[in-house]
């Protein structure tokens, strides 16, 4: 379709002598698409052409030259562009066809790059629900740029630095009776839980024994004095933790170019706080190093009083050295909106600095995981006690209770779906439904935990997608008729259930578009509830598997299993075709 939009663009940039980019740049979508597939509101030109816009509309209607298939004509101010009878059905069922894979659906995004720094949790204990949402969203995007065709860096910024480590060390070395030798002997054999078991249990031990929190500064300190014993413990909590992180990740199709932790910056630290310094920006604070960004936000701490670095001068590492080694033209920080003076103070410093990566840095905040607490009002889920249920025990529990279903489901209509179809069947939709709750909204849209609604195969949720998936593959898997597009008779697609589904197949690739530039993966989300729901009216509405159906309504259910199936692969969630 954007083929269309171009010609006409260019058809008009012919009769008015303008630039054909601008004047594409101002062309719309009718509110109804039955007034035209595109119009061209001459508005603007009112002044310019001292005439009134429907006097504009009705010149241009003579003198533009239609593109193939189409006509234009003159409506109000407008200049619409209309399809002869069959040429929508065509064009926007050929190019459904045509997603073949991965390839991809626009060309927005030729020739630009795109890092997307995502799901960068803190290592050394358990990931807790509320992950989900940037690792979810940081893949819905890293999907999104490459499907408008970006090049994606997906970078994990891994909090694997800084004095919980020294605490780690330190707790690690107190079960095993301060023995170093002992300690290093059962390495091999500690586990994530383990490491979260002493993550939770510094704080308390520290209550108890004030002396703890000196001891675990001196650890760290010896961390980074690349002590070995110290370094060797560090070096198996971090890949015990990678570990299990990837798991996760690959439950979710998460995928990480580069995991380029905190720890990666450690020898850059002082190479960025003297091109700081030779920016001329940086200030003596009450003995600390900072620089100011502005009246109304506080100056950026880049050192500390005890010399100490920190979070803020990890981050300004870690811009600089990614723009000089990837030259992004966006990085992306999908980070939690409580994290937005950080990213305001970490790019205001890069801008001060003259830094050209100051310009692609862009954050990428979202809301709150809600969960329901005792009573029953919808709160944040604290995980700073470690309450707060581990991402993979909910992605299990969601995984079962979905396999209970689909085996009840089963039992009625008895259906030939193994032990191992159901397994696989329960893990696509389970972990589906979650990544769709944290996606049909807007981002800054806090979510809510509740299972039983998330988990649920009506409303807008991930299960009744992948139904309505599953529903028109079985229709083409009973057909018998062989769908060949080159004889479809285009113009018998003309009822509005099939002109509503058309419409909306035509609008796919404007869509994605449309979520790249506002970072926002709820955009295509909404884009696949309402896909859904007008095939289902279609398939409602006219006959598709009976003798005398045309062939031509079995090419447009395989074109919409075909974008649906995108769609959802897109977001993160398998396009299953049974249930
Ligand atoms: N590790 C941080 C946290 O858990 C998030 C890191 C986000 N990325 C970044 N470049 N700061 O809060």
């Amino acid at each position: 379709m954007n083929g269309l939009k171009t010609a006409f663009a260019g058809a008009l940039a012919q009769a008015l002598e303008q630039d054909a980019a601008t004047l594409e740049a101002s062309i719309v979508r009718p509110p109804d698409s039955k007034l035209g597939a595109f119009a061209f509101p001459c508005f603007p030109l009112a002044k310019a052409l001292r005439k009134a816009p429907p006097q504009i509309a009705a010149d241009l209607a003579t003198k533009v030259a239609a593109p193939e298939g189409t006509s234009v004509v003159a409506a109000g101010g407008y200049l619409n562009l209309v399809l002869k009878p069959g040429v929508l059905a065509r064009m926007a069922v050929t190019a459904a066809l045509s997603l073949e894979g991965d390839v991809e659906v626009t060309e927005s995004g030729k020739d630009r790059t795109v890092l997307v720094d995502y799901s960068s949790p803190n290592a050394g204990k358990e990931l807790v629900y509320h992950h989900i949402r940037s690792t979810v969203i940081g893949a819905a995007l890293c999907r999104l740029y490459r499907a408008a065709g970006w090049k994606v860096v997906a970078v994990n910024h891994l909090g694997d630095w800084g004095t919980q480590f020294g605490k780690l060390i330190l707790m690690w070395l107190r079960e095993h009776g301060m023995d170093q030798e002992k300690s290093l002997a059962d390495l091999g054999s500690v586990t994530l839980s383990d490491l979260n078991r002493m993550y939770v249990g510094f704080k308390p031990a520290a209550a108890e024994d004030p002396s703890l929190e000196e001891e675990a500064r001196l650890w760290f300190a010896r961390l980074e004095a690349k002590e070995p014993f110290a370094r060797t413990c560090w070096e198996r909590f971090i890949e015990v933790s990678k570990a299990e992180l990837n798991k996760v990740y690959d439950r979710f199709g998460a995928r990480f170019d580069h995991f380029l932790g905190e720890s990666f910056y450690e020898d850059k630290l002082e190479a960025t706080i003297q091109r700081i310094a030779k920016a001329g920006i940086l200030e003596e604070s009450e003995g600390a190093q900072v620089v100011h960004v502005g009246e109304n936000i506080p100056p950026c701490l880049i050192r500390k009083r005890d010399g100490a670095t920190l979070y803020a001068t990890r981050d300004l590492a870690a811009a600089i050295w990614r723009h000089e080694h990837f030259g992004c033209d966006r990085a992306l920080y999908v980070v939690d909106a409580g994290q937005s003076l950080h990213f305001k103070q970490v790019f205001a410093v890069l801008e001060r600095m003259g830094e050209p990566s100051a310009k692609a840095c862009i954050h990428v905040p979202f809301g709150l995981v809600l969960g329901k607490g005792e009573d029953g009002n919808w709160s944040k889920v604290s995980t700073r006690s470690g309450t707060g249920s581990p991402l993979p025990a909910v992605m299990d529990m969601a995984k079962g209770q979905i396999a209970k279903t689909i085996r009840e489901l089963a039992a009625q209509k008895e259906s030939d779906l193994t032990d191992s179809d159901i397994e696989s069947l329960s893990e696509s939709i389970g972990v589906g439904a979650l990544v769709f709750n944290e996606l049909k909204n807007r981002r800054m849209v806090d979510t809510k935990f509740d299972l039983e609604a998330i988990l649920s195969f009506s409303g807008d949720t991930g299960p009744y997608i992948q139904y309505a998936h599953v529903r028109l593959a079985s229709i083409l898997r009973k057909s018998t008729q062989s769908l060949d597009p080159s004889k479809a008779r285009w113009e018998l697609l003309c009822e509005p259930e099939t002109d509503a589904v058309l419409a909306c197949l035509s609008q796919f690739g404007e869509r994605i578009d449309q979520a790249v530039e506002a970072n926002e993966p709820s955009l295509l989300s909404q884009y696949a509830l309402e896909l859904a729901e007008k095939v289902h009216s279609f398939t409602h509405h006219h006959r598709v598997l009976d003798v005398d159906a045309t062939p031509e309504r079995l090419l447009l259910v395989e074109a919409a299993r075909r974008t649906l199936s995108r769609a959802l692969s897109i977001l993160g969630l398998e396009p299953v075709e049974r249930m």
